[in-house]
């Protein structure tokens, strides 16, 4: 089992890049099934699940490779197949295979989508929508089989702004020549960088960002090219990291406009952070002091993959800080793993209450999911002594090589194999 261990108290300075986004790569890498032809992914980051979205691409018959930075499909052999539910079940997204499977290939066995640490993970929205699209819905032994001759373009209203469904809809319409519309629509950074893709393959669509979104499908569809987007996530996580431990860095290749809500609480918090094109530099020489309103809701509200983050953060602020999670039920797994390392943090529900202390101690704790694992490195980072963070093949999931990152940023964080 790899874990890393981490003795906290450096300073962090210097500056880092960040990679490409894994919440906009992956919905793109479904989305390459459709065009029959060659589809050029640049900044794709090379993640665990990128790479299992990657497997299931080849095992579609679209072969499917990294080089160099790119990743490079050729979804010209592509043969529809029902997608095996042990690798339907390595990586969430792979349900998002299901539009560009029922679009191209007529039917998508959905299978192993549903449930994980942070909540039941639902697809109601996306069946519904492909139910609305004119597919039948079939719930098999094997999972639900969706089946369509030939998807029809809808009006869809989304209870919820799902981004998972927002994405399916969005694909499984690329290839209807009727006009698709999604009311009460994700309005999330990757949704923009999805529809960029598919507008690159000859999609007609609008109002990607917005809440309602408009797709003109296309019965001939090109050879597509993106450049993905920087991870917004992995941004705050280095301010994050700067919260915890201290110090001055600047963050590159990233556009702060897909971080404002965070940038905006850790500014109130204290921290002083500038930005400047795709550049953001942030510096902590003093002790925070912590909100007491923070709660998560869909872009462009506080990000959910950020409250395990924030969380962290307030564990040495000063003060009361109360966090909400509204978007995942059961997203609160880090605080009792911060509660080891000496943190006052009380949970009722979805609500964390955090009483800041001076500061943490190293601990042995274990990831309970990726952003989780995230968080506890940050905290490890300013403890007092040494931790050693366990699980983190979750971390792997989302970030690239975060121990090398964080060791130029003057982290002292080794990655080891320890015999269980
Ligand atoms: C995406 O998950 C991200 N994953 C998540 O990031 C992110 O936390 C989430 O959006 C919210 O921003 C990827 O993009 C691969 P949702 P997704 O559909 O699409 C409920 C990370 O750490 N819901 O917007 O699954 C659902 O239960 C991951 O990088 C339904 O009820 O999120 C949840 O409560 C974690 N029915 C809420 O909506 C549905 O059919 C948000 O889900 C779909 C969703």
């Amino acid at each position: 089992m790899k874990h890393y261990k981490i003795t906290g108290g450096n300073l962090l300075s210097g500056e880092i890049s960040v990679h490409g986004s894994k919440n906009a790569a992956l919905p793109i890498l479904a989305a390459t099934v459709i065009n029959n032809g060659k589809s050029i992914i640049h900044n794709c980051p090379n993640l665990s699940d990128v790479r299992n979205m990657l497997e299931i691409l080849n095992l579609l018959g679209c072969r499917a490779e990294f080089v160099g930075r790119d990743v490079i499909v050729d979804s010209s052999g592509f043969s529809p197949k029902d997608i095996p539910y042990d690798i339907m079940k390595q990586t969430r997204s792979s349900s998002l295979f299901a539009g560009a499977l029922l679009a191209r290939g007529k039917r998508a066995l959905i299978s192993g989508s549903g449930g994980c640490c942070i909540g039941r993970r639902p697809i109601d929205l996306h069946l519904r929508a492909f139910g609305e699209m004119g597919a039948d819905i079939i719930p098999t032994g094997d999972g639900i089989l969706c089946v369509a001759d030939c998807l029809r373009g809808s009006k869809i209203i989304l209870d919820f702004p799902s981004v998972g469904a927002t994405e399916n809809i969005m694909i499984a319409a690329s290839l209807t020549p009727s006009t698709t519309v999604i009311y009460n629509a994700a309005k999330e950074p990757e949704i923009v960088n999805l529809a960029d893709y598919l507008r690159s393959v000859g999609v007609i669509i609008k109002g990607d960002g917005t809440g309602e979104i408009h797709i003109k499908g296309t019965c001939t569809p090109k050879d597509g090219e993106v450049e993905v987007v920087g991870d917004r996530i992995v941004a705050a996580t280095y301010l994050t990291a700067v919260a915890c431990s201290g110090g001055s860095i600047k963050i590159k290749s990233i556009d702060p406009g897909h971080l404002s809500s965070v940038i905006a609480s850790y500014r109130k918090m204290g921290m002083s952070i500038g930005v400047d094109g795709d550049e953001i530099e942030v510096s902590r020489q003093t002790r925070l002091v912590n909100l007491p309103n923070i709660i998560t809701s869909p872009y462009p509200g506080f990000p959910t993959d950020c409250q395990p983050l924030i969380v962290a953060a307030m564990t040495t602020s000063y003060g009361i800080g109360i966090v909400n999670e509204r978007i995942f039920e059961n997203r609160l797994g880090h605080c009792e793993r911060l509660r080891r390392m000496g943190a006052n943090i009380e949970t009722t529900g979805r609500c964390a209450v955090v009483r800041g202390v001076y500061s943490l101690s190293g601990a042995d704790v274990s990831s309970c999911d990726l952003r989780c694992g995230a968080a506890l490195v940050c905290a490890a980072l300013g403890a007092k002594g040494e931790s050693v963070v366990s699980n983190i093949s979750y971390i792997d999931r989302g970030y690239e090589n975060l121990c090398d990152s964080l060791k130029i940023l003057g982290a002292k964080i080794e990655r080891i194999e320890l015999n269980e």
